[in-house]
């Protein structure tokens, strides 16, 4: 069983922090819809069993009436799609339509996930996000067939203070959102927030982070991953399936694929792309390491058995590393499975890092 990702790089407007492969010129898509196709027919993906299909971006829901059906009904004609495959499909509240929402029903979309960051007007305007919240409120009430949905979070943007950001996850569970995925800001190079010198505080971030842990924890939630969290059971089985290193293509400029042990890149030209001249890199990977760094950031953490399958003795490699996390309490070793305990989390990077 794979999982195939679709990267759609179009957006409204382009957000203050976003480093994404998006904002591409709308009128490109439909070419772009058709050289996403014919993609899907040069790689070898017929007959291949696909149990969760992600598109995302970008923003998936500004593409054209009727490209998101055929990008699905493409992948249908070709792969066996399972009757339970989770299909989800990301967007902006302000493209979300009826329009919308009835064409991803029909072609069988069973989740989305929506970004709304924060619901905090001033603080969307400064990210020049293309919404507020009475706009995410409205888009919500239009996904209500759709109960599978997930919503995007971020903590640590310019000027939001704890009680933002509680008021925002308030919300969201007041919605009982199904699933919420809580990302702490990155300031990446090249961005409009970098170029304005604003840089993230790590203190104050682990300080929201905890007590939004603790906020959703209180309310019912599981936290599955560092940055995701969900009721009844109700993960992302795409997103997992990332962290277990279940393979999977990657269509469209920019996407990824982890196939045959190899990881690949598409590149990000778009011309290029719509041309058909798509270049797609191997890139240096190795199993093992991401497997440590992908597992640890999970509930589940590291199966070393697993991890041993990849060539790596972690407890002969690291033992003395892990027995001094495990008496300071930051880690759990369970039988034959090693985990972060709840209150390791903020220094998760640090023990990765030594761990590999
Ligand atoms: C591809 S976007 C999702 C869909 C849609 N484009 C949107 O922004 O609502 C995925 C999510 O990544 C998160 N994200 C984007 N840039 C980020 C950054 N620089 N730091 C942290 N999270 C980021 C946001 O929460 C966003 O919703
Ligand atoms: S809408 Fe999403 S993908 Fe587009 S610019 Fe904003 S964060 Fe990036």
């Amino acid at each position: 069983m794979r999982g195939i990702y679709i990267h759609i790089p179009f957006c409204a407007k382009r957000c203050t922090y976003c480093s994404f492969v998006s904002g591409m010129p709308h009128e490109k898509m439909h070419l772009y819809v058709d050289a996403l196709k014919r993609e899907m027919d040069e790689r070898p993906i017929k007959g291949e069993d696909i149990s969760t299909i992600y598109i995302g971006g970008g923003t998936p829901s500004v593409l054209y009436r009727g490209a998101i059906s055929d990008i699905l009904s493409h992948i249908f004609e070709k792969c066996a799609v399972g009757a339970d495959a989770e299909i989800t499909v990301e967007c902006n509240p302000d493209s979300v339509t009826e329009d919308f929402v009835s064409e991803i029903i029909s072609a069988k979309v069973n989740r989305v996930s929506i970004g709304l960051q924060t619901d905090n007007d001033d603080l969307l305007k400064k990210i020049n996000r293309p919404h507020d919240k009475a706009g995410f409120l409205r888009a919500w009430k239009l996904l209500e067939k759709i109960p599978n949905k997930s919503l995007d979070l971020m903590l640590g943007l310019p000027g939001q203070n704890e009680a933002d950001l509680l008021s925002s996850l308030e919300l969201a569970v007041s919605l009982n959102a199904p699933h919420i995925s809580l990302y702490a800001l990155k300031v990446e190079e090249g961005t409009p927030l970098y170029e304005s010198g604003f840089a993230a505080d790590d203190d104050l971030e682990a300080d929201f982070y905890d007590s939004a842990y603790r906020f959703l924890i209180s309310r019912g939630y599981d936290r599955y991953e560092v940055s995701n969290f969900c009721k009844d059971g109700m993960y992302s089985r795409h997103n997992s399936a990332y962290w277990d290193l279940t393979e999977y293509y990657g269509f469209g400029i920019s996407a990824h694929s982890l196939l045959d042990g190899k990881r690949l890149a598409n590149d990000d030209n778009i011309d290029k792309y719509i041309l058909g001249n798509c270049e797609r890199f191997v890139e240096k990977s190795d199993a093992a390491e991401e497997y440590i760094m992908l597992a640890l950031r999970t509930a589940k953490g590291i199966d070393l058995d697993r991890l041993n399958g990849y060539g790596v003795d972690l407890m002969t490699a690291k033992g003395k590393e892990i027995t001094e996390y495990i008496r300071q309490g930051f880690m759990i070793k369970e039988g034959k499975n090693l985990r972060l305990n709840d209150n390791a989390f903020y220094i998760m990077n640090d023990i990765i890092c030594n761990l590999i």
